[in-house]
């Protein structure tokens, strides 16, 4: 209890210590209603009836409607095409569309396909790497795989082979490593503690959507490839093709967008979550964390994504992005079509209008 209380106040102090503009200022409000009428079945719930300590600087209001105007502005929008590499994601409908905000008190703005239950992908790579920064620590994080942006594509085997290592957590090398550092007697062991790791951060039941995991079994030679190279380095820590199957099915686990949101949020939220209250991550690692999404997370799109919406985030070939805004709140959008990246249009262009509006970006000097 005195330490939810302590981290409360932490978080608060953070939040005070921020000066918004007027206009986004608004103390957070009890949740709006939602509103029936609109097409998109909007709805502010709230899933936390804890005290509500935490002045996250905007109107839980203004967030409902920053969410449902770009849902309704981009909706709409039939750029870029659902990933095909992996079979079974082509064939899931391009039209689905979900933003989930949830705030660090456990409020939750909704609009669109947010229970939708899509593969995590990438969108899992963090959450992995914060296993190892709460077990091993930064240090070992640094040393055994690296925290560079490679520039290059998720997939990159130049990369590996320029730097004879993964380079960081958050492409498909690094992923692996970090899967291969997880500290388990088995795969099945090594597997069931990412899930159930997870599991805490979505306060929820997760499953592995199998349909997907077949799919991407049996399609991920290249994978497999990079796992065998980087053995090769000795930057791969237990076997590279049980390795490799455990990444499969950690980016074929089950999420929703509002269960992503409550991951997120419990990244914003200094490592503990915001619904369960339980702490998953110490306080000190979360900056690291959240630095190497900002300057990993979209890949070689890395930079733009820093220049345009300035918030630590990680995308996934399911669809899923992540975005946090540290002290505040995760905005999580969920659309199939990917661009030239491997980044979801609709999803990217919902989150980057929401952090325009409300002047997100780390490096506007109000956060
Ligand atoms: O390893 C892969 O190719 C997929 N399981 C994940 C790739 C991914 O999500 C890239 N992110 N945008």
């Amino acid at each position: 209890m005195l330490s939810k209380l302590r981290s409360r106040l932490l978080v608060a102090s953070l939040a005070t210590s921020l000066s918004w503009t007027a206009a986004n200022c608004a103390v957070a409000q009890p949740p709006a209603t939602a509103d029936s009428s609109t097409p998109t079945q909007a709805t502010t719930t709230q899933e936390q009836a804890a005290d509500k300590t935490v002045d996250i600087g905007v109107s839980l209001e203004k967030l409902q409607s920053l969410a449902d105007a770009a849902h309704q502005k981009f909706k709409d929008d039939t750029d870029g095409k659902n990933a095909d590499y992996i079979p079974e994601l082509a064939k899931i409908p391009s039209e689905l569309f979900g933003v989930c905000i949830m705030t660090v008190n456990g409020d939750v703005i909704t609009v669109g396909d947010v229970d939708y239950s899509f593969a995590i992908e990438s969108v899992s790579k963090p959450f992995t790497l914060s296993m190892l920064l709460r077990d091993d620590g930064y240090e070992a994080v640094l040393e055994k795989i690296g925290v560079e942006p490679t520039g290059l594509p998720f997939n990159s085997v130049a990369a590996v082979e320029l730097h004879k290592s993964a380079v960081n957590p958050l492409v498909n090398a690094g992923a692996m490593a970090s899967v291969s550092m997880v500290d388990a007697d088995s795969p099945k062991a090594r597997f069931e503690k990412i899930l159930s790791y997870f599991e805490e951060f979505a306060d929820d039941d997760l499953t592995v959507i199998d349909s997907i995991y077949e799919s991407e079994a049996a399609t991920n030679w290249h994978n497999k490839g990079i796992a065998w190279l980087l053995d090769s380095y000795g930057k791969l820590y237990a076997d590279p093709d049980e390795v490799c199957d455990v990444y499969t099915k950690q980016c074929s686990i089950g999420v929703t967008a509002r269960q992503l949101a409550t991951m997120g949020a419990t990244l914003a939220n200094g490592g503990q979550n915001p619904k369960s209250g339980k702490r998953l991550l110490p306080t000190d690692q979360v900056p690291k964390l959240l630095a190497i999404m900002l300057s990993c997370g979209f890949y070689d799109g890395s930079g733009q994504w820093a220049c345009e919406a300035g918030l630590p985030s990680k995308t996934g070939v399911g669809g899923g992005i992540v975005s946090v805004v540290p002290g505040r709140f995760a905005i999580v959008g969920f659309s199939p079509p990917l661009d030239e990246h491997g980044n979801s249009v609709r999803a990217q262009n919902a989150i980057k209008y929401i952090a325009e509006e409300l002047e997100l970006s780390l490096f506007n000097g109000r956060n």
